[in-house]
């Protein structure tokens, strides 16, 4: 017991440490927007393609900045990327997530085994009709092949986007999904991010709570939405990534870039003066419910509110009910 209360007490630690020195704890490589799906809720399938030097990748992963970066492999899809044998390769012995639609199978099972990918999440919104509904071709049957072949052999969960085109059927379709074939579910939901081209307003959610499935993501974000919650933004102080072109972002829902990796190095562009500017003046933002970024600000402040009283945390999140 002691021991697992010291494990944690140190994890904390670390966490406030990356954050407190401004290190890259979270870096997305999106190498190509290349994509075989035409999703209802990204229209990454509409843009330029392009494709990333793999000269650019090499540099990223040998600076002192990433040296203990965990990295999400992403895209448009990232096993469409001419070079991503290669990537594999340079990341063997790292930290890193594949996050894919699914499609890819085969190709996603002989990666996997081939080079110990140590995680995959895998898409999925909703029963077989309605993710074809969603995704414009029913790739169920590759989902579960992929999870059939792969469970117990990466760490494996289904990630499941809520949005206008899926309901509360779906959820419990996927969650029953998820049980039977023992792997775990996230939940994220819709947001109208540019680099997905995705403008639909987003609308209010319903209770999660009655399906056992409500999580302080999920929880807060009817509060957000009806501007009620206002959350720092501390994701974009430890957090990045890259794009086709080489462009380094601020975060995933704006269109601020930090600078580009083709012109200067990871390290010069992250210290630079721009980039701790923006980190600073975007504190209080609140302009999105990313997953991939307030998800992290909700684990800071829930990590907090085990030190700090009630009130405080009540302010930090400026919460008006
Ligand atoms: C952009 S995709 C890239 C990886 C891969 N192509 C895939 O679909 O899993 C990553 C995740 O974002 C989700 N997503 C798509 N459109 C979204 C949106 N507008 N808001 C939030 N998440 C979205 C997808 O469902 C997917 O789970
Ligand atoms: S969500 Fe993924 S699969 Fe769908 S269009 Fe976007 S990149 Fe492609
Ligand atoms: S809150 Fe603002 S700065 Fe932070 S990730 Fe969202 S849009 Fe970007």
């Amino acid at each position: 017991m002691l021991n697992s209360f010291l494990k944690e007490k140190f994890s904390y630690l670390k966490e406030a440490r990356i954050l407190l020195k401004g290190n890259i704890r979270d870096f997305w490589i999106c190498p190509t927007f290349k994509c075989n799906m035409k999703c209802k809720t990204c229209k990454l399938w509409k843009k330029e393609p392009g494709s990333l030097d793999i000269s650019i990748i090499k540099k990223i992963l040998k600076d002192k900045l990433t040296k203990n970066t965990n990295f999400v492999l992403e895209g448009g899809e990232f096993l469409l990327y001419s070079d991503y044998k290669e990537v594999l390769k340079l990341l063997k012995g790292r930290k890193y997530t594949l996050f894919t639609a699914g499609y890819l199978d085969n190709r996603l099972i002989d990666a996997t085994l081939k080079y110990k990918i140590p995680e995959i999440i895998i898409s999925l919104d909703g029963n077989p009709k309605t993710n074809k509904k969603i995704k414009g071709i029913d790739i169920f049957p590759a989902i579960e092949h992929s999870i059939n072949e792969l469970k117990g052999k990466t760490k494996l969960s289904v990630n499941y986007t809520m949005s206008k085109w899926n309901n509360k059927e779906d959820l419990l379709f996927v969650k029953r999904f998820c049980e039977k074939k023992g792997i775990l579910l996230n939940i994220n939901i819709y947001n109208n991010a540019k680099y997905l081209g995705a403008t639909l307003k987003m609308q209010k959610l319903y209770n999660l709570k009655e399906i056992d499935l409500e999580s302080n993501y999920t929880k807060f974000y009817n509060l957000w939405l009806e501007h009620k919650l206002k959350l720092p933004c501390l994701s974009i102080r430890v957090r990045t990534g890259v794009y086709p072109n080489g462009d380094l972002y601020l975060c995933k829902k704006k269109d601020i870039i930090l600078g580009n990796l083709y012109e200067k190095s990871l390290k010069e562009i992250w210290n630079s003066k721009k980039t701790k500017r923006l980190q600073k003046e975007l504190l209080w933002c609140n302009d999105c419910w990313m997953y991939c970024h307030r998800k992290y600000d909700l684990d800071v402040i829930n990590k907090l509110s085990s030190y700090l009283p009630k009130g405080i945390i009540k302010k930090i999140m400026k919460k008006e009910v």
